[in-house]
């Protein structure tokens, strides 16, 4: 067996679920707890690793969809992913199954967290693509620590209907939030009906967004979080800077952070 690269444990896949043809979770338990790291935060990404048919480790970054939570010496976490077929990595993720062994990264990462958003601003608007939903789910699962938001607004833009995941999850959060939680879909490859169309910085610019969330946003209320495809975050933080909005800074504060999938 080839030896596990540093900050690498062996974890077990648990669960999965296939949303689509090229689109699962997998829900892996691994031994992070026994490492002196702390369990990851809401938000955050760590690294799924696989041997390649050359016997090489294959890795790649991947958010955590869930919040943290333990099972006995366990930490349980679980991963959206899409298939890119000429990928290194993701057709080989493709072939797991539930009880197939796969290396997780012990060193949890990220900056897109609840505590980052500085303290102002009141709306917290959570604008993703694809599989870039899947930290704004993990933040949604701490409900104490979202209270401090008077308004928390999901935005998921994908081609195609069946591609707007976890659908059952993001009902039951819109029940415990009780209104403060607005979930806006945006499908850019098909008309269905309930969604939007288009794209994210579109439909920002003519107000469509705001009006489907029912939610205005303003310099002082908003703070925007944009996750996945990078061509989206470009467009997206032109839009917002022509709104007036400004990239926020540890040391400058401002309305809008992101997380690039590529
Ligand atoms: C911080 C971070 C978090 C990430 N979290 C996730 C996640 O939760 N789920 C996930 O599926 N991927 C995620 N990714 C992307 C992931 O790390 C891999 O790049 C992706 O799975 C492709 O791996 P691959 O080896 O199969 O493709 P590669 O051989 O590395 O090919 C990469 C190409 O695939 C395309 N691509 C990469 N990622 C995506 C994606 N998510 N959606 C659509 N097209 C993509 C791009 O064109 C990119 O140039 C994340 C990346 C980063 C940096
Ligand atoms: N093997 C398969 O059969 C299969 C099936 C599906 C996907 N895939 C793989 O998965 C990848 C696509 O994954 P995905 O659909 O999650 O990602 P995606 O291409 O990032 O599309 C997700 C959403 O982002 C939108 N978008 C793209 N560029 C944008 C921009 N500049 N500004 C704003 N929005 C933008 C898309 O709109 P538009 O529709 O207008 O571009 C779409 O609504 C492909 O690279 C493909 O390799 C494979």
């Amino acid at each position: 067996m080839k030896e596990i690269p540093l900050g690498f444990v062996t974890g077990t896949i648990i669960k999965r679920i296939d949303w689509a043809e090229h689109l699962f979770s997998l829900r892996v338990q691994a031994p992070i707890n026994a490492f002196p790291t702390p369990a990851f935060t809401a938000g955050q990404f760590s690294k799924l690793a696989v041997l390649n048919e050359q016997d090489e480790w294959v890795r790649r970054a991947y958010s955590m969809v869930n919040k943290p939570s333990l099972s006995g010496n366990n930490i349980e976490m679980e991963f959206l992913v899409i298939e890119i077929p000429d990928g290194k990595l993701t057709p080989l993720l493709e072939h797991k199954q539930v009880g197939d062994e796969i290396l997780v990264g012990t060193l949890p990462a990220g900056f897109m967290t609840i505590d980052e958003v500085p303290e102002g601003p009141k709306d917290l608007w959570m604008l993703s693509t694809g599989t870039g939903i899947g930290p704004y789910l993990s933040i949604l699962e701490e409900v104490e620590q979202c209270q401090r938001f008077e308004h928390l607004i999901l935005v998921h833009a994908v081609r195609t209907k069946e591609e707007l995941v976890y659908k059952e999850k993001i009902m039951e959060l819109m029940k415990t939030y009780q209104g403060k939680l607005r979930y806006v879909p945006i499908v850019s490859r098909e008309e269905v009906s309930g969604t939007l169309s288009g794209r994210i910085p579109q439909r920002l610019q003519d107000g469509s967004l705001a009006k489907a969330a029912h939610v205005k946003p303003s310099i002082e209320k908003s703070f925007f979080y944009l996750c996945g495809n990078p061509n989206m975050v470009h467009d997206t933080r032109d839009c917002l800077q022509q709104m007036g909005y400004k990239k926020h800074l540890r040391r400058e504060t401002g309305q809008f952070s992101f997380e690039n999938y590529w």
